[in-house]
């Protein structure tokens, strides 16, 4: 399956989405945003696929924004067509969403990964927001995002200085989970991916859903949301699977029903 922008693959129950607009870093034009979205929805809604995995080339994730397009933006044209607020459908996926990341991951691109739910990322990949050196600044999520990551002091530092950082760099700061050598960035998404294939699905949507909400809502709301999750895994069979299983000392296999 190919789209304009990005290739489209399915590997038993993994949806694999790659950024495929090499010639250009995978510079995310508004085109390829609304392709990446709208697959992920595709994949959210798809029985098969458990989860989601994002990924761009060997010399990019992608290097953000397209600059020549935003080039023709004026602040009437970005009112009327309000291009970033698709990206806001991306935090309503409720399957975990992987970004492998290879070289750049600036910009939107940066943003992109960061509306992943993990990163993993090669020790020589370049995370940063350079927007302050076009005069611009995060669009797309950047300043929340990493400043939930980060906390404010760091968060400012990073994107006032539009300076890149290295992958060690930000797993130090809790910004991506694992860090490995460029050759086995893919390998190790893939491994990470089909170990949450082995989940209970619904679990793993539940548990999103909390751990999300541990970042909005205040502690007592944080927790009455958890403890109603909790309640409703006891609704399917996967949860009767599950501690059947563990009784019987073996393997539990879960459908997510
Ligand atoms: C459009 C881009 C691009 C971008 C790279 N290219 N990034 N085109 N928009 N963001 C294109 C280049 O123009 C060039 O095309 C080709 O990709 C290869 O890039 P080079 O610059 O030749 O490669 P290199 O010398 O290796 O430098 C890599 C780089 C540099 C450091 C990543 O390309 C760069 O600084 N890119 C811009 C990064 C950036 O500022 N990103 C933030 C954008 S603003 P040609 O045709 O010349 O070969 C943003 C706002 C987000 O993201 C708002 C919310 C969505």
């Amino acid at each position: 399956m190919s789209k304009t922008y990005i290739n489209v693959l399915k590997e038993g129950p993994i949806g694999i989405i790659q950024l495929n607009r090499p010639n250009a870093l995978n510079a995310l034009n508004r085109l390829m945003v609304d392709e990446i979205v709208e697959q992920l929805e595709e994949f959210n809604r798809d029985d098969q696929i458990r989860v989601i995995l994002l990924k761009g080339n060997h010399r990019a994730f992608a290097a953000g924004a397209d600059i020549e397009e935003m080039m023709e933006d004026t602040p009437l044209t970005l009112e009327m067509t309000d291009p970033f607020a698709v990206w806001d459908r991306i935090s309503l996926i409720k399957k975990p969403i992987i970004a492998a990341v290879n070289g750049f991951a600036l910009g939107g691109g940066f943003e992109l990964a960061l509306h992943c739910d993990l990163i993993i990322a090669a020790e020589d990949a370049k995370f940063g927001f350079p927007e302050v050196k076009l005069g611009v600044m995060p669009g797309a999520g950047g300043t929340q995002f990493l400043t939930k990551a980060m906390g404010r002091r760091k968060a400012l530092e990073w994107i006032w200085l539009g300076e890149s950082m290295s992958a060690k760099e930000a797993a130090h700061y809790g910004v991506i989970n694992r860090v490995v050598a460029p050759e086995l960035v893919e390998e190790e998404a893939m491994r990470l991916a089909n170990q949450l294939t082995k989940q209970a699905p619904i679990s793993l949507r539940l548990i999103k859903e909390a751990v999300y909400a541990a970042e909005d809502l205040p502690l007592l709301e944080g927790k009455k949301l958890e403890r109603k999750n909790f309640y409703v895994t006891f609704a399917s069979e996967d949860q009767n699977e599950g501690m059947q299983a563990f009784k019987e000392k073996r393997p539990p296999s879960f459908k997510g029903v």
